[in-house]
């Protein structure tokens, strides 16, 4: 099987050997979830480490899949939501606040609105004498590796009766250019075979060169426009993304018409009738709610799916994953 993992930071760094274990390690434990007995176990796993969720940015489901991933595996947990509630507002520094917080736990996994937070904690924990692993939750608009895990996960479970993810089209829409979602799952997509990749969006929010440049050191296949309906029939994912009006200077998200970034009930009939729906979710506009009941649509199985992945994500970290596997 693939090789240590510990801090999650940058989703370059993972191979397609270790994104097929985490999917295979996500639906052993979520199959055993499904007993009593099953869930004992699962909770047994891990009952003596101790998670840190350190959330200074807003998050509704990276943070409760995380609590609830630890409390499946019996991790016990401790978060700090608000800085000013932390040391940080007497002056600590921030690498002292991560070396207290390492004193107390055996993982970190943190979100930021700074971009390089998690990766300077991680360089940090390399340094001390109790090194505990950082996942990156989220790093300003920069990257959100463990998002990119369950979308992997959720495209390859939507493709697994048509050979994966590989020899896909994916269409990525929205606001690419501050979006971190779909920046990191853009770097995931070179562990995959014959991919095309499509942007959609207004040439203002296009996706940013330094995803391009890796695209096309990789070999990936990708196409812009701003035309939605020009993809809709030939597309087998559409992730779909919001307005990340919470960056704008110059208030580039109310200069969009948003209804050409958008899916409702008159592009469900132009969608290819075997493509799947994503989004990161929490949505605005861009999604109306009637594609909910469209079965294509997959954002609600993808943060469920999250919570698995993230448990899976654990379990290869605490290298845990043979005593998983005797559970079967
Ligand atoms: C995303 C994020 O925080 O980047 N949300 C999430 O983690 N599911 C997407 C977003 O906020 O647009």
């Amino acid at each position: 099987m693939s090789s240590e993992v510990f801090h999650i930071i940058d989703p370059r760094t993972f191979n397609r050997e270790l994104l097929d274990e985490l999917c295979e390690i996500t639906d052993t434990s979520r199959a055993l979830g499904k007993t009593p007995e099953g869930a004992a176990a699962l909770r047994s796993l891990l009952a003596d480490k101790r998670a840190m969720l350190y959330f200074t940015q807003a998050s509704t489901r990276t943070f409760l899949s995380f609590n609830n991933a630890c409390h499946l595996l019996g991790i016990g947990t401790s978060e700090i939501r608000d800085p000013a509630i932390s040391s940080e507002v007497k002056g600590e520094s921030f690498d002292d606040s991560m070396r207290t917080f390492s004193s107390y736990v055996d993982v970190i996994i943190m979100r930021t609105p700074e971009r390089g937070l998690a990766g300077r904690a991680a360089a940090l924990m390399d340094l001390i004498p109790r090194r505990v692993p950082i996942i990156n939750a989220g790093s300003g608009p920069d990257q959100h590796p463990t998002q990119a895990l369950l979308d992997i996960y959720t495209l390859e479970r939507s493709f697994a009766g048509r050979g994966g993810i590989d020899g896909k089209t994916i269409a990525m829409m929205g606001d690419l250019r501050r979006g971190r979602t779909v920046r990191s799952l853009c770097y995931l997509m070179k562990n995959y075979h014959d991919i095309r990749l499509v942007f959609v969006s207004p040439p203002s929010l296009a996706m940013r060169n330094d995803i391009k440049k890796h695209l096309v050191q990789h070999n990936i296949v990708f196409s812009e426009t701003a035309v939605l309906d020009d993809v809709l029939g030939s597309v087998d994912a559409l992730y779909v993304t919001r307005m990340q009006s919470e960056w704008d200077e110059e208030e580039e998200s109310l200069k969009v018409d948003l209804d050409d970034f958008s899916i409702g009930p008159n592009q469900l009939p132009k969608l290819n009738p075997d493509a799947v729906i994503m989004h990161p979710l929490p949505r605005g506009p861009e999604i109306d709610p009637v594609v909910d009941s469209d079965p294509r649509a997959m954002y609600w199985r993808q943060e469920r799916n999250g919570m698995w992945m993230r448990a899976a994500l654990l379990i290869k970290i605490f290298g845990v994953e043979e005593q998983l596997r005797n559970q079967r």
